[in-house]
């Protein structure tokens, strides 16, 4: 006893060390001093571990245990340098020494000793299932807990990016809920990959020790934005083929890997095709939809979260020519991997705002069920489906009323126009899905005279399909009412009515005598050329005569005018010498020539073209002398009457003259 005390000193304890050393020779190394704990508060089991190192393959570790009272247990011939041991071999609640003797070939080596309370000693296993996740700028970690108390975490990281710089270290309290311990460290770079390892002791244990490190893990970066999806779709035997395809997340976020879910509202409803699993780490997908609307989300998925869903919004096929279903459908009894769907309709877009699905479990009691909430007067749009080959195919789409009715509004926009005195055009919009109540089979279109006594109601048929009609056999000049109902098999709907009065007959067809109009005129038009082509023959045409001076341009100057008139008039000297006329005759003689002129300048064709060019300048100048002079009153009024007398003869005469002017 004394001797142990004595060997417990420090100084004791040195000089065992090196006599067992020396005593068993210097082949091998010390193995490090003992650690021994339990995993947590809660263990009965004690776990006691030491370093050892050598190249020797048979190695065996003897460990020894030195309470108080001088009991000592031996655990001997431990082929590894960790070993369990159960509570009950050991003395725990109080102060116990213990050390290792490691055993290779025929050397021998002690570990330095080591005592504590083993029962105050805690150590949690490294931490493990780590699992990370983005929120913002701050990084939660969590992992799997050690015990029921909240740990203390020493979290080391550096960016991914620069795995030589150092690690940057944080000492946090975790929070401990649902049997997980979780940290945030706050304020790192999202964008960014890091490298992280973690370890953690407990913060109640009296003597804790540090849990191993955790293996460094990966934290991608986040997923910030949703998988860019591109979609095309492909009818394929009564299926759709769907392929997406989607462009790859950033590198930092995908470095642990990155997959991509898909989901779809159909398989998800289990209609047809049971609910698959759809995950790839490609970067595309095909699959199989049925013919009735459905969303389809993606989503990518890293180590440290999610991708916000890109979402794919594939409408129903297009059911442009549906027929209207068979009434006893609801009857049949469903077919094991059929199912059916009733889309309620809102509006002509084929929007399904509500869906009832029908499978072959549970059939009777949906039956009754969807009996109960579909409503009368409602389209529904009904799609039969059944899963073939894991594909959902379609047997049957048509439209479905539990039970017509009659429109409850008019035709939209009813518009009537009378085009001719006979017929009129009629056009409208057709009536919306809600209003229709039912199945439209046509239009009922009716017109009576509401002018005439009889008022005899004449109705036709009027497609279902048309929006315009041309209406004919009207009676000319007759009011009519003309009004349009839709009808469906329960009846007509109320009636858009609109008054048209067609135009009165007229006596002379407007176009016979527009035509003969157009003839005359045309004939007159060639008879002019033609005559103008003849008479350029005929009589070859003859210069028009200077006739400047009866212009009513006013004489810039006096003088000027004097001397040109001086020169012409000596010209006409001659002349009134020569013919002896007074100046009465020529007066009138040059009236004559000048109203000729006059009347027939257009045609500059006269009879007295024989006349001398000498004759009508004498005339000429005659004239302006006639203007010049001023006569007196009565004696202009007599030349005057002369002339005008003159002239109504020669008019007369030139007529009966010239009678070949008026032959056309
Ligand atoms: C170990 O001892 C045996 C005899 O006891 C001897 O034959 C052997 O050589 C020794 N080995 C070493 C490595 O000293
Ligand atoms: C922890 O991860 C291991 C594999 O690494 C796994 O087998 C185990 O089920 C995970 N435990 C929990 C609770 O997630
Ligand atoms: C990140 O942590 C800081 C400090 O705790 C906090 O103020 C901030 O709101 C957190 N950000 C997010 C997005 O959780
Ligand atoms: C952890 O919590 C304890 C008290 O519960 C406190 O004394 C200690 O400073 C905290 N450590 C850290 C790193 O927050
Ligand atoms: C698809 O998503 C849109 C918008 O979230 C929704 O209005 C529509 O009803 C959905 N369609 C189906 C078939 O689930
Ligand atoms: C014609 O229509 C008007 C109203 O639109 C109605 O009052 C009238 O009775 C109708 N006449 C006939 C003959 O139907
Ligand atoms: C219009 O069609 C219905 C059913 O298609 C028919 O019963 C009715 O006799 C038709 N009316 C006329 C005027 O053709």
């Amino acid at each position: 006893m004394e001797t142990f005390d004595h060997l417990r000193s420090p100084h004791g304890f040195v000089l065992f060390t090196l006599l067992a050393t020396i005593s068993k020779g210097l082949a091998c190394e010390a193995p490090s001093s003992p650690q021994c704990f339990r995993r947590n508060e809660e263990e009965s089991v004690y776990i006691c571990e030491w370093g050892f190192d050598t190249n020797e393959s048979d190695v065996t570790f003897d460990l020894y245990f030195h309470d108080i009272i001088g009991s000592v247990s031996k655990f001997m011939n431990l082929k590894k340098n960790r070993t369990e041991i159960i509570e009950e071999k050991l003395t725990v609640g109080y102060k116990i020494d213990f050390w290792v003797d490691a055993r290779a070939g025929n050397s021998s080596c002690t570990s330095p000793r080591r005592s504590g309370v083993l029962v105050d000693s805690v150590k949690y296993d490294a931490p493990q299932n780590i699992s990370v996740f983005w929120s913002g700028n701050n990084l939660s970690l969590s992992w799997l807990a050690a015990e029921e108390h909240p740990a203390l975490a020493e979290v080391w990281f550096r960016q991914y990016e620069h795995p030589t710089e150092s690690w940057e270290k944080r000492l946090i309290n975790t929070t401990d809920e649902a049997s997980m311990y979780k940290v945030i460290v706050v304020n790192l770079l999202k964008n960014s990959a890091y490298q992280i390892q973690i370890r953690h002791q407990s913060m109640k244990a009296k003597n804790s020790l540090w849990s191993s490190w955790s293996p460094v893990i990966i934290v991608p970066a986040e997923l910030e934005h949703k998988p860019e999806v591109s979609s095309k779709i492909k009818f394929v035997s009564h299926t759709r083929q769907v392929t997406l395809t989607w462009k790859s997340a950033p590198r930092a976020a995908t470095l642990s890997g990155v997959k991509y879910r898909l989901n779809d509202t159909q398989s998800s409803r289990g209609c047809p095709c049971k609910k698959k699993s759809r995950e790839t780490s490609t970067n595309s997908y095909t699959f199989y939809v049925s013919y009735s609307a459905v969303n389809i989300t993606v989503i990518a998925r890293n180590a440290a979260g999610e991708s916000p869903q890109a979402i794919i919004q594939v409408p129903a096929a297009s059911a442009a020519d549906l027929k209207i279903c068979d009434k006893s459908l609801l009857n049949k009894t469903i077919k094991k991997r059929t199912c059916l769907e009733f889309y309620e309709l809102q509006d002509a877009d084929l929007k399904p705002e509500s869906v009832m699905t029908l499978t072959a479990r549970k059939q009777k009691k949906e039956k009754q069920k969807i009996n109960k909430t579909m409503k009368d007067f409602t389209r529904y749009l009904y799609f039969e489906h059944r899963c073939d080959d894991g594909k959902p195919q379609k047997v049957k789409m048509c439209l479905f009323y539990k039970k017509e009715g009659v429109p409850n509004k008019e035709p939209k926009d009813f518009a009537v126009v009378a085009e001719t005195q006979n017929s009129a055009s009629l056009s409208w919009k057709g009536i919306s899905h809600e209003h229709l109540r039912g199945f439209l089979t046509h239009y009922n279109l009716c017109s009576v005279k509401i002018s005439s006594q009889d008022g005899k109601k004449e109705c036709f048929n009027v497609s279902a399909s048309a929006t315009k009609h041309h209406l004919k056999g009207l009676t000319p000049g007759t009011k009519y009412n003309i009004s349009l109902a839709g009808v469906t098999q329960a009846g007509e709907g109320p009636l858009a009515t609109q008054t048209i009065t067609t135009s009165p007959e007229k006596p002379i067809n407007v176009w016979l005598s527009f035509g003969l109009l157009l003839a005359f005129f045309l004939l007159s038009t060639c008879c002019t050329v033609v005559l103008k082509r003849i008479k350029s023959k005929i009589f070859p045409p003859v210069p028009i005569p200077v006739i400047q001076d009866f212009t009513p341009r006013p004489p810039e100057s006096e003088q000027e005018m004097w001397e040109r008139k001086e020169e012409v008039h000596e010209l006409t000297l001659h002349q009134i010498v020569s013919e002896q006329k007074s100046v009465s005759e020529e007066t009138s003689s040059f009236r004559r020539e000048w109203v000729d002129r006059t009347d027939e300048r257009s045609e500059a064709e006269r009879t007295d073209s024989t006349r001398s060019d000498d004759e009508r300048s004498s005339l000429d100048s005659a004239g302006q002398m006639l203007r010049r002079t001023q006569m007196t009153e009565p004696e202009r009024v007599e030349n005057e009457l002369a002339m005008l007398i003159y002239k109504n003869g020669l008019v007369f005469d030139e007529k009966s003259e010239s009678p070949n002017q008026s032959d056309c």
